[in-house]
């Protein structure tokens, strides 16, 4: 499907965000490896995650999902069963990696495949790591790409300094670390979103952080667990971020995730001048609550270094806030952004130079100078957050922007488009509206 995308009014608004995708994949992973019965509700029903649930099903954990969003998971206690097919991972980069660290321990081989895109993504950064420990991962691709065959068995721990500030490769070695023999730790140059070790802690695995190191005993295994999975704040930031360039717009977001690792396009909307609050409410071992921006002009900032990994999936749409700010906006030491669904910086600066914005491309970055935009024909290269970031760049463009191939957008955030539809019909001057997730979607605790 095609999006038609015209300049919004105004932007006045009080919303929900679907289920946090990285969150949501754990929650399945560590209700299979526990050994009793657990209740996920606010799942995020996007591909990716159904992705990993379709995996712990072959893999033979029952799971029962009586709505989108609530999963009631029977854990094995980290047995499972040889799959009978192929495991198909999708676009879910998350899922293989994290599925890759539990598959290695196991008596059985399995095979994991993915998409065009998937297909294309490195995967030696986790077969390393697991083949120090004992693993036998093949990858059949070229380059250490996908398909990867894992021929599972023993384990042994090992003390691994990551060269990728990477989520997916800390957590695919605890995961690992928790079949293995001995006390397995991961030290990272900067931190990296910490679910994995929040959720470990939440499901009662003892864990140990010292500065920018982990590390978990093997043997460990979670105690089952219900669990709430907080709104996605990476969703939330194609909202904030058209709220924070639009002088006199106001947007509240409810029951957004607040996980400090992953908050920090808060901290770069305010350097751009935006106000931005944030209120926590509650904790259910990751911070949610709600996020309150009031927009202006925004300024152009340098985002580089410790701050990448933390906004590591929002650099798309904050090179879209760049471009609608004053200024020369820097983004470097953001290499990693080339190996995602796509070539996220190349795709950015193709779209802005479209738009008619100013942009120089960087090995590691991008230097893009604020001005009007005007309306394109955009395609998705089927990256879900190239997608949004640029039909939220088409609300404030000349014209009409279209985008292509926005399928993928299932991936991380169904209900985009409705409520994008929603946001262009606000009339300027009109009552702010209120966007909840369907009843039916998102059942109460007294329903579920
Ligand atoms: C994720 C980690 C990040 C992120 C991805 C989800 C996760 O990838 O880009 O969307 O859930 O662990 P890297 O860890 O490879 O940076």
């Amino acid at each position: 499907m095609d999006w038609n995308i015209q300049r919004a009014e105004a932007l006045h608004c009080e919303l929900e965000v679907p289920g946090d995708k990285s969150i949501s994949h754990r929650s399945v992973i560590l209700a299979s490896l526990s050994s009793g019965s657990c209740v996920v509700r606010g799942f995020l029903p996007g591909e990716d995650c159904l992705s990993t649930m379709e995996a712990f099903r072959a893999l033979g954990v029952q799971i029962e999902r009586p709505n989108p969003t609530t999963l009631i998971i029977h854990g094995t206690g980290g047995r499972f069963h040889a799959p009978e097919r192929d495991i198909d991972c999708g676009n879910s980069g998350t899922t293989m990696r994290l599925l890759s660290g539990i598959l290695s321990a196991q008596p059985f081989t399995s095979r994991l495949f993915g998409d065009a895109s998937l297909s294309n993504r490195p995967m030696r950064r986790v077969i390393d790591p697991l083949g120090q420990m004992g693993a036998h991962i093949t990858a059949e691709g070229a380059q250490g790409r996908p398909p990867l065959r894992i021929d599972g068995g023993p384990l042994h721990a090992i003390d691994y300094v990551s060269p990728v500030a990477s989520a997916q490769v800390k957590s695919a070695v605890l995961l690992a670390g928790l079949f293995a023999e001995g006390t397995t730790s991961v030290t990272e140059s900067h931190l990296s979103r910490d679910h994995t070790e929040r959720m470990l802690e939440y499901f009662g695995v003892a864990l140990k952080r010292d500065g920018l190191r982990v590390s978990v005993n093997g043997g460990e295994r979670p105690q089952p667990r219900d669990f709430r999975v907080p709104g996605d704040v990476s969703s939330a930031a194609f909202w904030l971020v058209a709220a924070a360039a639009s002088p006199g717009a106001h947007l509240r977001v409810n029951k957004v995730g607040l996980n400090p690792s992953r908050t920090g396009i808060l901290g770069v909307l305010a350097r751009m001048g935006a106000r931005v609050r944030e209120f926590e409410e509650s904790n259910f071992g990751e911070p949610f609550g709600s996020i309150d921006v009031v927009g202006t002009q925004l300024k152009a900032t340098r985002i580089e270094g410790k701050e990448i990994p933390n906004v590591i999936d929002e650099i798309p749409i904050l090179a879209v806030a760049a471009a609608l700010a004053e200024g020369t906006t820097v983004i470097s030491d953001a290499a990693e952004l080339r190996v995602k669904e796509t070539d996220r910086l190349a795709a950015v600066a193709s779209h802005l130079k479209a738009m008619g914005v100013a942009v120089v491309e960087k090995p590691d970055g991008l230097e893009i100078t604020g001005g009007g935009l005007r309306g394109a024909t955009l395609e998705s290269f089927g990256d879900h957050r190239i997608a949004m970031a640029f039909a939220i760049a088409g609300l404030f463009a000349e014209g009409q922007t279209t985008i292509t191939g926005t399928d993928c957008v299932n991936t991380s955030y169904p209900g985009f488009y409705d409520l994008l539809r929603r946001v262009m019909a606000q009339k300027a001057g009109s009552e702010p509206f209120q966007w909840r997730l369907e009843a039916a979607a998102e059942p109460t605790e007294a329903q579920s």
